[in-house]
């Protein structure tokens, strides 16, 4: 550690008596301390702490309005949990006056009067100490730091990873991409009252926007066939739900693990009669059936190339009428609780004009 470090620490001394403090600020200067500030009234300690920000105090302890303790309360108030080393100079050097001082949070103690080489030596193992203990905090500040922007960066590429995985199912079906968002943000309003965390939510609304990647492993004739599907082809489409829980399978995060249970169940139906496995109500993971009541609403108020959307009241009243069939019917009537907001996001995500859809296919 350079000595210019030490001699660069700020001093604040506090003592009514004007010629000690005026001699001591020669010493510290002889010594090759450049920052003193002297303070003859104990009541402004406090106001010189704050806005000199000393890195050591001198403190005496019999003081006309405030006593040295007093101070020092004040000063362990303001420093929080920053460490400020304090050594008490005092006249009184009796043992009860010195265990007492210790005892308040002072680090040292010198009595009056001092022998100036005792005095610097006892402040040069002071300031080192406190030289080097910033010097760790500033280090462990700097580490703590990279660690957390490194964490940060890690989630962000991962999000972004899986945004971008999740673009490939609309890559090829769906040439706005605004399926995939409507049903991520539907999905994530309706989770609202679900007794997910707000943690969940966000992970239901990433995992939604995956729910068809398996449409990747659906062959073009199938998978743009602008007319109606033979039941060998429909037997091929719905692949897709096995197809995408594969992909996803094996992954280590939560998100990866509810995006494989989404792509996997989101055609299940409440009732028992859906695909790929036939599992009814509650057997049905809870995010897969929130993206299937918002997967079906979208479908049903969008083009395609063998319907017109329906007005929205429309697909409320087939929701309605397929709560504990094909849907959760909690989960319709958390829909149409939410109904305006759900309308909302359909809206601000519209279809590109008639014409100019890819010519896509639900799995409707
Ligand atoms: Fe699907």
């Amino acid at each position: 550690m350079a000595q210019g470090s030490i001699h660069k620490s700020k001093i604040l001394v506090v003592d009514d008596e004007p010629s000690f403090t005026g001699m001591l600020e020669i010493l510290l200067k002889v010594e090759g301390f450049v920052a003193i500030r002297a303070v003859n009234d104990a009541r402004e300690a406090a106001g010189a702490f704050i806005g000199f920000e000393p890195n050591l105090v001198i403190l005496d302890l019999n003081m006309p309005g405030m006593s040295g303790l007093e101070v020092m309360a004040q000063i362990r108030d303001l420093a929080g949990d920053r460490w400020i080393p304090i050594v008490v100079v005092s006249g009184e050097n009796d043992g009860d006056t010195v265990t007492k001082a210790l005892q308040s949070g002072a680090q040292d103690f010198i009595g009056k009067p001092f022998r100036r080489a005792e005095v610097v030596s006892r402040l040069r193992n002071l300031l080192k100490v406190k030289v080097l203990q910033d010097e760790v905090e500033q280090k462990n500040l700097f580490l703590q730091e990279r660690v957390e922007a490194g964490t940060k960066e890690l989630l962000e590429s991962h999000k972004d990873l899986i945004r971008r995985l999740s673009r490939c199912s609309e890559y090829r079906d769906d040439d706005t991409g605004h399926h995939i968002q409507r049903v991520s943000r539907t999905s994530e309003v309706l989770s609202r009252g679900t007794g997910l965390s707000p943690e969940q939510m966000a992970v239901v609304r990433e995992a939604a926007a995956m729910h068809d990647i398996g449409k990747v492993g659906i062959p073009d004739a199938i998978l743009l066939k602008p007319a109606k599907l033979t039941p060998e082809e429909w037997e091929i489409m719905k692949t897709h739900t096995l197809i995408g829980a594969a992909l996803l399978a094996g992954g280590n995060s939560p998100l990866l693990r509810l995006s494989e249970q989404v792509a996997m169940s989101h055609h299940e139906r409440w009732d028992g009669k859906g695909y790929p496995a036939g599992l009814g109500g509650e057997e049905i993971p809870l995010a897969a059936r929130i993206v299937s009541v918002c997967d079906v609403f979208d479908a049903l108020t969008s083009r395609r190339p063998y319907k017109e959307p329906w007005p929205a009241e429309r697909a409320k009243e087939e929701l309605v009428a397929q709560g504990g069939k094909q849907f959760d019917m909690d989960l319709v009537t958390l829909f149409l609780e939410r109904w305006a907001d759900l309308v909302e996001i359909r809206e601000f995500y519209p279809d590109a004009p008639r014409g100019t859809t890819w010519p896509g296919r639900s799995a409707y």
